[in-house]
């Protein structure tokens, strides 16, 4: 297996690192527009991995030869959020980049899988679906599994648990409107409405919403890298290893939950070929209110780029 990255800024090179350490692919490819920094990243990281004895193939670049062939392609190309400025304040600036990237890969590596990670993500995922000519089981976009993992740290503190007891899903678009399905969570078993009083348990689901507002609060001169670069090797996991796992992933909804033409984080396999099914779970009036909803403020965004 071999994967590119496109970005070789924070989440684009802790992609590289954190794969890399993984020992899941044979190859992996970090491009980027700027000179040096790919190259320079790429070096760094394969003398970290020699540290240990590995030797994974990692190569830095700032064309497109060298990713040839590539089975899955990471796109974080484009910019983050600064304080203040929203996800969607993002759109053109990055449609731009995002559209120019998929043109190269699809000529490059017209079989890979692209998962992409550009904000604002599900509105960059249906470019990259519509630019790419692919079919969607081979574009998907990552924001569910970092937005889970977040929902179920707040959880796991709140409660003094492991977060691997808290069985949690949060879908819908990656902003303001995702949606963590409260009905569906549970602490081994046992739901969370009856560990956690409503007024608490609506403060725990709001940070989860802002967590990476929270994070650019600090940062100031950027967003969170950690925990988007390992979600996103959970999804690569489950590709190369075929596992046929569920996950939030923002993929092309084509009349599941009565959504249409729009990408949006549903519960979803991921295997070898990429997207294999999305799964269709039973959700409350409230939940599925809540899903449309958001996925009607993605496809106003998408409306905007008029594709
Ligand atoms: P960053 O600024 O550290 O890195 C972005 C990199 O993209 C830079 O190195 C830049 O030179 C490169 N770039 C710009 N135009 C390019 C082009 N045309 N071709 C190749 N490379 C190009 O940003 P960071 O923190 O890595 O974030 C990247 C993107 O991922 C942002 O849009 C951010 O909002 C998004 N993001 C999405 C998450 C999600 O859950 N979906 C989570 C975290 C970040
Ligand atoms: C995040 O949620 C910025 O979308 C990015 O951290």
């Amino acid at each position: 297996m071999k994967v590119t990255v496109v970005g070789a800024g924070n989440v684009g090179a802790t992609t590289v690192k954190v794969l890399a350490d993984s020992d899941l692919v044979r190859e992996i490819v970090l491009t980027d527009i700027v000179e040096g920094i790919p190259q320079g990243k790429a070096l760094d990281i394969a003398q970290s991995i020699s540290a240990y004895g590995k030797d994974t193939r990692i190569i830095g670049t700032n064309g497109y030869e060298e990713t040839a062939g590539s089975d899955i392609v990471v796109i974080t190309a484009g910019f983050p959020r600064k304080p203040g400025m929203t996800r969607d304040d993002l759109l053109n600036k990055n449609a731009e980049v995002v559209g120019g990237v998929v043109k190269q890969i699809a000529h490059f590596s017209p079989k890979c899988i692209i998962i992409c990670v550009t904000n604002p993500l599900d509105v960059m995922a249906y470019l990259a679906f519509k630019v790419s000519g692919f079919p969607r089981e081979r574009v998907i976009g990552m924001a569910g599994v970092l937005d889970t993992s977040r929902f179920k740290l707040f959880l796991a503190e709140e409660l003094g648990v492991s977060a691997s007891d808290i069985q949690a899903m949060v879908l819908g678009g990656h902003g303001d409107t995702m949606v963590p399905l409260i009905d569906h969570t549970t602490v081994d078993g046992v739901s969370v409405r009856k560990l956690i009083d409503k007024e608490r348990l609506e403060k725990i689901v709001q940070r989860a919403r802002d967590g990476g507002g929270e994070i650019v609060n600090y940062l100031k001169t950027g967003s969170a890298f950690y925990a988007p670069a390992t979600s996103v090797l959970l999804m690569i996991e489950a590709i190369v290893k075929d596992k046929h796992m569920v996950l939030p992933v923002a993929a092309l909804c084509q009349g599941e939950y009565g959504i249409k033409d729009t990408y949006v984080g549903v519960p979803a396999h991921l295997g070898r070929g990429g997207l294999e099914k999305i799964v269709e779970t039973e959700l409350s009036a409230e939940e599925l209110a809540a899903l449309k909803k958001s996925a009607a403020a993605v496809r106003e965004q998408i409306d905007v780029l008029k594709l």
